[in-house]
């Protein structure tokens, strides 16, 4: 069993503790969805003032980003690359940090509780397998902290898979 601690308060020394946390549950196994589904709810369950964390994993067949595990209240199913802050990050494949997502051009709103996100692609040797997003109802809820804290822990995603994803 896994147990919940609190996290300091300082952003850079809770994300250490969550790269800990992630390390072990990730241990001995390689399933992309497995995996992910622990990571979201590793961040849910930890981290403050948040109302969704998901994934949106790249969907070969029509070769756009299908909704993954997540917590939170159910959402938008599928979002074409480059759409949404979710297709944006993807497209761009960078972090994209929105302070007010009122006011992000193509902004999907699948909570209206939502008032600030933040979305990290997930990219392993070159290839977009999906992005991580975070859906928090305080505006500018996500900084530089954040992106680097979770930037790491989708790279102990990344390095957790096995070598090919059917
Ligand atoms: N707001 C996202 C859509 C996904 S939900 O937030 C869960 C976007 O604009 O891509």
């Amino acid at each position: 069993m896994h147990t919940m601690t609190d996290l300091p308060a300082h952003k850079p020394d809770a994300y250490a503790d969550l790269e800990a946390s992630l390390r072990g549950l990730l241990a001995g196994e390689d399933d992309l969805i497995a995996n992910s589904a622990n990571l979201a709810a590793l961040l849910y369950w930890s981290l403050p003032q948040l109302n969704w964390v998901g994934f949106y994993l790249v969907e070969p067949r029509r070769g756009d980003l299908l909704l993954g595990p997540f917590q939170g209240k159910p959402a938008c199913v599928r979002i074409p690359i480059g759409r949404g802050v979710c297709g944006t990050a993807a497209a761009r494949r960078e972090t994209v940090v929105v302070p007010d997502v009122h006011a992000f051009p193509g902004h999907i709103a699948c909570d209206s509780a939502s008032n600030s996100e933040i979305v990290v692609p997930v990219v392993r040797d070159g290839e977009l397998l999906g992005v991580l997003d975070l859906d928090s109802p305080v505006p500018a809820r996500f900084d530089d902290a954040d992106a680097r804290g979770l930037e790491a822990l989708v790279r102990v995603l990344v390095a957790s898979l096995r070598s090919r994803v059917s």
